[in-house]
């Protein structure tokens, strides 16, 4: 099958030298695309900016904004089986980026943000994307409330949430513990380990998913 994943920040310019980002560090998505090419699959992995190596036998394509992963995911979305959206797209961009350094002058300054768009809720409608979609969530509180709203909401078969409130695991770290919400079927809540081990099971779940319910 064909997966196309995404992973890592994105990186909304300020100006040419600054910009707001977030601690993704693109770990799980790189452990997920190099799970998926493990068991075969053929992957191209769209990635923000990480320090990761490739996974062996992967299609790596690199981007930087939030537009930039919207163009690159709807320009390749038609031809994937299953998305795996992890990428921790900016919810929000600066509404204008100078083309020069902004000088300091005043004692404050404001930013104005405008929201981007959302890639994985365009998958369905206007993008036409008709396969296995993988959704993430990051909650701090009522995890499952909202994990069940947002598989919903963005027409996902499954939704990986995690609690990012818990020390040690979720953004920046190697660890993770995640429960996974499928639009049909009990959950599956998955005990904490590393990237690497929850990624293998990830996707033998949605292996095992799509040949028995195909
Ligand atoms: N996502 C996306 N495009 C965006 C923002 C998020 O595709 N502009 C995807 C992420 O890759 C992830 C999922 O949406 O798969 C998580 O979204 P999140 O930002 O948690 O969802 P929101 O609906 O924005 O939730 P919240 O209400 O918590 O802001």
């Amino acid at each position: 099958m064909k997966f196309l994943i995404t992973a890592g920040p994105t990186r909304e310019p300020i100006d040419p030298v600054r910009f707001l980002s977030n601690r993704s560090s693109g770990r799980m998505g790189y452990a997920l695309a190099g799970a998926a090419a493990e068991e075969g699959h053929r992957v191209h992995l769209i990635s923000g900016p990480v320090s990761l190596a490739t996974p062996e036998g992967v299609d790596r394509e690199d981007v930087t904004t939030a537009a930039d992963m919207y163009e690159a995911t709807a320009g390749a979305a038609l031809r994937a089986d299953v998305i795996i959206m992890t990428a921790a797209v900016a919810d929000y961009r600066p509404v204008t980026a100078p083309t020069e350094k902004i000088k300091k002058s005043s004692a404050t300054m404001t930013l104005e943000l405008e929201r981007t768009r959302d890639i994985l809720g365009s998958l369905r409608d206007p993008i036409g994307f008709t396969g296995f979609l993988v959704g993430f969530a990051a909650e701090t509180q009522n995890v499952e409330v909202y994990a069940r709203e947002k598989l919903q909401r963005k027409g996902c078969d499954l939704l990986v949430a995690n609690d990012v409130s818990q020390p040690g695991i979720g953004f920046d770290s190697t660890e993770n513990e995640v429960c996974l919400y499928f639009k049909s079927g009990p959950d599956q809540p998955l005990p904490r380990g590393p990237k690497t081990d929850l990624a293998r099971r990830i996707i033998h779940t949605i292996d095992d998913r799509l040949t028995n319910h195909s």
